[in-house]
């Protein structure tokens, strides 16, 4: 126990929540500085949506796949099936495809290079391993996703899209695959606990800068 840092913190209810916390901190922010999408061109909102795409429909199921190999717990493997479960039953990169040929937003080479980078790097972090490391960066995502769902709706209905399934599907959905998955990061806590050098936040910021470089652009100097 010596040996780690959050462990001990997140034995009882009301650290669990203030880790919720601090990742919805996180989340409040990065909506805060998404541009108007009135005052974006056609062009930088099928930016948006393309790169979103680049990003998304080919990595969320590998990446949800890293984090079932990499926890411990028991408990927690079965709220990463649920989640994956329903990702492949209802094939969700099949409805993130359609979304973005609806809005002519379908990525391009130029698309998928500019998140290239930064891609990369979070694939490579959780090659990892990190239970918990791993978990609480998903379940920062699938919290940073059911907030921005009303967005690229925004963005894909002014691209004169009227498919929405999978905006529709997500902003409703992924509240409960995010409080399952905080869920897990407390029970993998307990059993594996990250080292006390370890970032708990290592995955979570390299996916925050992945999230500016789809918003953003190439234009993009995070
Ligand atoms: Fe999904």
């Amino acid at each position: 126990m010596s040996t780690t840092i959050f462990a001990p913190q997140l034995k009882n209810e009301s650290s669990g929540d203030s880790l919720q916390q601090q990742i919805t901190v996180m989340i409040d922010d990065l909506m805060k500085r998404l541009p108007n999408p009135e005052r974006l061109t056609s062009d930088e909102r099928r930016g948006i949506i393309a790169r979103y795409t680049a990003v998304l429909e080919a990595n969320f199921i590998y990446w949800m796949t890293a984090t079932y190999i990499a926890v411990q717990s028991a408990e927690a493997r079965p709220i990463i099936i649920e989640n994956l479960y329903e990702e492949v039953r209802d094939s969700h990169p099949v409805m993130l495809r359609r979304f973005a040929i609806a809005a002519h937003a379908f990525p391009t080479d130029t698309d998928a290079l500019a998140v290239d980078v930064d891609l990369t790097k979070v694939r490579l972090f959780l090659g990892k391993l990190q239970g918990v490391q791993s978990l609480v960066t998903m379940a920062f995502f699938e919290g940073y996703i059911q907030r921005f769902m009303s967005y690229l709706a925004e963005l894909a209905a002014a691209q004169g899209s009227v498919e929405m399934e999978y905006t529709d599907v997500h902003g409703v959905c992924d509240i409960a695959h995010s409080e399952g998955l905080f869920r897990a990061c407390s029970l993998e806590m307990s059993l594996n606990p990250i080292k006390a050098d370890s970032d708990l936040f290592e995955g979570v910021k390299l996916l925050r800068t992945l999230i500016n470089s789809i918003v953003q652009g190439p234009a993009s100097n995070s």
